[in-house]
């Protein structure tokens, strides 16, 4: 939500600025700007819409710039997408320009007390009361900037990542973070600022990652991080470990289709040194020793959309392997209901990008109530896994596209190697059964790898039906999760109206839904052990074709009996019951993909959404 890109150094700023803005662009893309100095004067450009109006604003005035530079993609939060709206704000004088990812929650009596003072604001956005205050401020400080933003910063109130340039000082960008994500990249004689290390990939590896409440002064030969009161502040380094070509369209004309193509890769990264060849598994990097896994009474797992559903999943996983209740609940209700915690609960954070702010808030909460809290995050450093107490990466390398794909995928490969050590550690299901999963999920890449290598019909089948009102889908177990997920991305990327139902509460009212034509896409569970879900499935399949339904089933090769049935037949491998869910739910993200495109959509950056969502 926003992307921020900050540069000192050699280079032409506007170019390397707008270049990592390109980068984030996923991140928001109602309006972009930048600011840059020429000639110790404040220049800033700002338009509307996406980066290509902005781009297209300084082709056709080209203009000079010092080696400095800030520059922003917007998600609205306070005002519409406008020109005006847009960031960079600056102060009356034009000497400070800011921009801002987050809320500032105290800036309706900020604006009043300004304009009381005499200040005159040209925006709607809460972050212009930042430029006017860091203007006075710098005023009062002498021109030292990072003095004004830590006192600016003492007086906000919300979620920020701020950051400024000052007219009068032409090699020094400063930034505050406060709950919203902010890394500086080091180069040699140059440093970047950004939201996401893609925005600076392509120049540098080495990051430092910021805490709470810091400012840092970036020079083109210094990094200088502090509290809010000017002292010290500790910063962890380290290497990025993948290049910028991971973060490119590698000739897909979309992310979204070379990051649905990722996947096998993707899902064997996750996988990588965590399972030995005996089935041991080492998932040393959690920071939660035996002894505590032991003490677990209950497990709590707390997400948001796709994250939520890949939470749904593993409830399944995790009662049937370690036997221990595990509740899920959506993360923007968790804390306002109460929940009881304590010690004995692990709650689990699932988080691709590890800044949505319901879930950070409802991490948070659990902290408080002593709750032992481990994230799943697919981004190194982020702030959801360095506010809990354990951590299990996903190694999906950076995702683009809006819409979860690979980071779903591999969200529910962490899911399992969790509930798989669970029960390895606690001793809750004979060795041997536990072995013949681990075994099974080893091979996931390969079959994944299959999925993909068949999905060529299920392209022709979304373009046919990209006229359609409404598509349902229907599950049951875990493939009701994963029916929830393709409605969930249908919505997102078709923006058509898509329902998921647990095919068992078809006949409690949604049946009456069912006309002549109206898609349905059912998951059928697999016939290993749950073969009286698989019957049971099959039985609805028939009840709503009598009703009219254009029948899209999903179901194992080889299973014969959904045939008849099936006016059109999505096959996919025979895998475990609870693993089904890695294959069965990327014909739903093709599906979903194809019938945005054939509708002229665009897929990765679809209408109203951002990556992250850094505001409640
Ligand atoms: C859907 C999607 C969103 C995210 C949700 C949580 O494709 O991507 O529903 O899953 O916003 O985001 P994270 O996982 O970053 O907390």
């Amino acid at each position: 939500m926003c992307g921020i890109v900050g540069y000192v150094g050699p280079q032409p700023a506007l170019e390397v600025v707008v270049d990592g803005l390109k980068r984030l662009e996923y991140r928001g893309y109602d309006s972009a700007g930048v600011a840059v100095l020429a000639d110790g004067r404040m220049d800033t450009e700002k338009r509307a819409g996406k980066l290509a109006n902005l781009k297209a604003a300084l082709s056709e005035a080209p203009r000079s710039a010092d080696g400095i530079g800030i520059g922003h993609t917007r998600w609205a939060t306070h005002g519409a997408p406008t020109d005006v709206n847009a960031h960079p704000h600056v102060d009356n004088d034009n000497r400070v320009a800011v921009i801002h990812n987050g809320i500032i929650e105290n800036f309706a009596s900020l604006r009043l007390e300004l304009e009381e003072r005499g200040c005159k604001f040209s925006s709607e956005t809460d972050t212009e009361v930042a430029a006017h205050l860091l203007g006075e401020e710098v005023k009062e400080q002498g021109d030292d900037l990072a003095a004004a933003m830590r006192a600016v910063c003492r007086r906000l109130e919300g979620a920020f990542t701020l950051v400024a340039m000052h007219a009068g000082d032409p090699d020094l960008v400063v930034a505050a973070r406060r709950n919203s994500p902010l890394v500086v990249g080091r180069g040699d004689g140059e440093n970047f600022l950004a939201s996401d290390v893609a925005a600076f990939i392509a120049h540098t590896r080495d990051a430092v990652e910021l805490g709470q409440d810091q400012v840092v002064e970036l020079r083109r030969d210094s990094v200088a991080v502090t509290d809010y009161d000017g002292n010290p502040a500790p910063v962890r380094e380290y290497h990025v470990d993948w290049d910028a070509s991971a973060a490119e369209k590698g000739g897909y004309d979309y992310f979204m289709l070379k990051e649905i193509v990722e996947q096998p890769q993707a899902v064997a990264d996750t996988l990588l040194g965590r399972v030995a060849v005996d089935g041991t598994l080492t998932l040393d990097e959690m920071r939660l020793a035996p002894s505590e896994l032991r003490e677990i009474e209950k497990i709590v797992i707390i997400a948001c959309g796709t994250s939520y559903h890949a939470g749904l999943i593993a409830k399944y996983a995790i009662e049937h392997w370690c036997r221990v209740p595990c509740e899920v609940e959506v993360a923007s209700e968790f804390r306002y209901r109460d929940p009881i915690l304590n010690r004995q609960t692990m709650v689990i954070a699932i988080s691709q990008s590890g800044e949505s702010m319901d879930t950070l808030m409802a991490v948070r909460y659990a902290r408080e109530q002593r709750a032992r809290v481990l994230a799943i995050c697919n981004v190194n450093g982020s702030t959801i896994p360095r506010e809990s107490d354990g951590v299990l990466y996903t190694h999906a390398g950076p995702e683009v596209g809006v819409a979860a794909t690979k980071t779903f995928l591999t969200q529910l490969v962490a899911c399992y190697l969790i509930g798989l050590y669970l029960a390895q550690v606690r001793n809750t299901k004979f060795g041997d059964e536990i072995n013949a999963v681990i075994e099974q999920l080893a091979n996931m890449p390969e079959q994944v790898e299959r999925v993909l290598g068949t999905v060529g019909p299920v392209r022709d089948l979304a373009r046919s039906l990209a006229d359609s009102g409404t598509v349902l889908f229907l599950g049951r177990h875990v493939g009701y999760p994963v029916a929830l997920e393709g409605a969930l991305k249908l919505k997102e990327l078709a923006y058509m109206h898509a329902e998921a139902f647990a095919a068992g509460e078809l006949k409690h009212g949604p049946i009456a839904l069912i006309e002549d034509g109206l898609p349905v896409v059912v998951v059928v569970p697999s016939r290993e052990g749950r073969g009286v879900l698989h019957d049971k499935i099959v039985s609805n399949i028939q009840e709503i074709r009598a009703r009219g339904a254009r029948t899209i089933v999903i179901a194992e090769e080889g299973d014969e009996s959904v045939r008849p049935f099936a006016d059109e037949l999505i096959e996919i491998p025979a895998v475990p019951t609870l693993l089904q869910p890695i294959v069965s739910s990327i014909p739903m993200q093709v599906f979903a993909c194809e019938l945005a495109l054939a509708k002229g959509n665009d897929v990765d950056q679809p209408r109203n959404l951002a990556k992250s969502v850094t505001v409640e």
